[in-house]
């Protein structure tokens, strides 16, 4: 077995070597701009009391799920969750998955044949890439939100085609064309799949929904563990590919389904967005504040992810541990989340921050550039 370990640890020394080892941290008490929890419903109180409310007053409500979905864990309330986020989102179907990983896991894995080709934005999400490897379908990257790019490469496709973009990308905070890659997907027949694990409850309910592209896109993921401040997500799309990927996706089958509880906190999250408007208008408020201070971010200006880029990687980790020392939480990110010269600083902005804690953030990072 020593052979086994010595591999191991050679490889995390190499990481150790090159500082971008990681290591788990506990969540810190300081100012966040590296959480996701946009809306700050993770710690809303009276979204806590309405979740309990409404599960005690349901006693036919399991606290567990007691099975995966296809034996003993679907339930009423479940299937009836679906169809509310259905309707929501006004598509014809909805599924549950404990998480986005999991969910882009099915969506890409069922879906695809070693006989297609997804073309994916090079800036993707890791779960995508790993959807696409478990079905060995062939993959080839398009320059970040670059259509031409993307539409030479559509015009070379002979097999079913699909392709997929995240709406607001996670280590960028920019937004995909979604007009334009509708029409081009459209045009050349590709199946449009779009993961908006970021734009959801921020934007509404995501941008396919804003833009009204439900009809044109083949799916789209959203997740809950950003805006929603809970975890799990749902694909969204017509009822013919929600039951192919009840019949076919081993990463909906084979596991646990989503617990009654946690379907509660979702119905719930739901509601709370719907009715509490107010904190996108606030974390728009506060995401316009950041971007007057003068600081260059290439990302949306209406996007809770901004980031900034710097002359080197000592002068990015000395800014974080500086900020980390007056206890302002953001997040540095190194290859290999991000490519090799794509360090950066990724600041997250939420509803619940004050205009204190955004000036206190904006003088240390000038103080140190
Ligand atoms: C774009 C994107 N898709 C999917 C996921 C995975 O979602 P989850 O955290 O719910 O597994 C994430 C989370 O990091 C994400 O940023």
């Amino acid at each position: 077995m020593s052979k086994f370990f010595n591999s191991l640890q050679l490889s995390l020394f190499e990481r150790e070597q090159k500082g971008i080892k990681r290591t788990l941290k506990v969540r810190s008490s300081g100012i966040d701009f590296y959480s996701n929890d946009y809306l700050g419903l993770a710690k809303n109180e009276i979204l806590h009391q309405q979740i309990l409310n409404e599960f005690i007053a349901q006693p036919s409500l399991l606290y567990g799920s007691t099975g995966a979905r296809l034996i003993s864990g679907n339930s009423n309330y479940l299937r009836e969750t679906e169809q509310i986020i259905a309707n929501e989102h006004k598509v014809e179907a909805a599924l549950l998955f404990s998480s986005g990983y999991n969910a882009n896991l099915a969506l890409f894995s069922a879906l695809l044949t070693r006989h297609d080709i997804v073309l994916v934005d090079e800036n993707i999400h890791r779960s995508v890439h790993d959807g696409i490897k478990l079905s060995n379908a062939k993959k080839t990257k398009f320059k970040h939100n670059d259509l031409d790019h993307l539409e030479k490469l559509l015009q070379r496709v002979k097999e079913r085609c699909f392709i997929a973009v995240e709406s607001l990308y996670s280590m960028d905070g920019d937004c995909a064309p979604l007009i334009e890659l509708v029409e081009l997907a459209n045009k050349y027949n590709a199946a449009l799949v779009v993961d908006e694990a970021h734009a959801f409850g921020v934007f509404g309910y995501g941008l396919v929904h804003q833009f009204g592209l439900q009809c044109k896109v083949f799916a789209t993921v959203v997740t809950y563990g950003k805006a929603m401040g809970m975890s799990g997500a749902t694909i969204l799309a017509n009822q013919l590919v929600i039951d192919y990927l009840i019949n076919y996706a081993s990463p909906f089958i084979y596991t646990t389904a989503i617990a009654d509880f946690h379907v509660t906190g979702l119905r719930k999250g739901y509601q709370f967005i719907k009715e509490n408007k107010s904190l996108q208008e606030s974390l728009q408020y506060n995401i316009s504040h950041f971007r007057n201070s003068g600081l260059t971010s290439s990302s949306n200006k209406n996007s809770p992810i901004q980031i900034l880029k710097f002359e080197s990687r000592s002068q990015l980790t000395k800014i974080q541990n500086q900020l980390e020392e007056v206890e302002i939480n953001t997040f540095a990110v190194f290859p290999p989340t991000v490519v090799e010269g794509g360090e950066r600083l990724r600041i997250c902005l939420h509803a619940f921050n004050t205009q204190e804690e955004i000036n206190q953030l904006i003088e240390k990072i000038k103080e140190n550039v």
